[in-house]
């Protein structure tokens, strides 16, 4: 029986089709998640990904509401819902009075970014903040 010689080209496509088995990923195997980059970043500018949805995770909590309270389902740039409009405003208020009282503080690990002052200080969590006591209790 005689083997037909092994030519140039050929041994090129068998080493490349190695390659091209070594470098595909095992079968079943999810390709690694890879965050979609922000798009609509107007008061957050210069926060990365991970930063942004961090602080979002910890408005969420301090408004005691979910995601869907100022994002359309599907897509998180989109600016549709009017609190999405409110947040914006209060994230610049959070920030300005940060700057101006507490220009010092670093936030720990799991902290909020924004500084000393959160959403939390005043929301507690409530969509909107207790008004405090009755007239004449802090009567000064
Ligand atoms: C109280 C309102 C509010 C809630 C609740 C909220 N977000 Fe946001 N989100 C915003 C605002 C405002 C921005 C835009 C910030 C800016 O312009 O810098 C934003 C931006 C984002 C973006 C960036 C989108 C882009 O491409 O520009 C992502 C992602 C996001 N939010 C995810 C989430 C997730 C996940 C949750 C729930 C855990 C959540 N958000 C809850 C108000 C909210
Ligand atoms: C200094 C206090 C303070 C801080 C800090 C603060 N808020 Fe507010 N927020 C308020 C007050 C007061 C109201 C109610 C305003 C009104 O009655 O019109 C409000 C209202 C809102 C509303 C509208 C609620 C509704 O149903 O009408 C949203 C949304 C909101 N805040 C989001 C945030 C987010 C997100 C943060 C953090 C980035 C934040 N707030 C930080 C005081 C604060």
């Amino acid at each position: 029986m005689t083997r037909e010689p092994l030519t140039a080209g050929a041994l090129i496509l068998a080493a490349a089709a190695t390659v091209v088995l070594l470098l595909a990923p095992p079968a079943g195997a999810q390709p690694p998640r890879r965050p979609r980059p922000l798009e609509n970043i107007k008061t957050l500018k210069g926060w990365n990904g991970d930063e942004v949805r961090a602080e979002m995770r910890l408005m969420t909590e301090a408004l005691g509401v979910k995601c869907d309270y100022c994002h359309v389902q599907g897509n998180f740039a989109s600016d549709e819902k009017r609190p999405k409009h409110t947040a914006r405003r209060m994230l610049e208020l959070t920030m300005a009075l940060n700057a101006e009282s507490f220009p010092s503080h670093t936030p720990a690990e799991g902290q909020s970014k924004l500084g000393r002052v959160t959403c939390y200080t005043c929301h507690q969590g409530a969509q909107v903040p207790k008004q405090g006591a009755g007239p004449g209790v802090m009567a000064w």
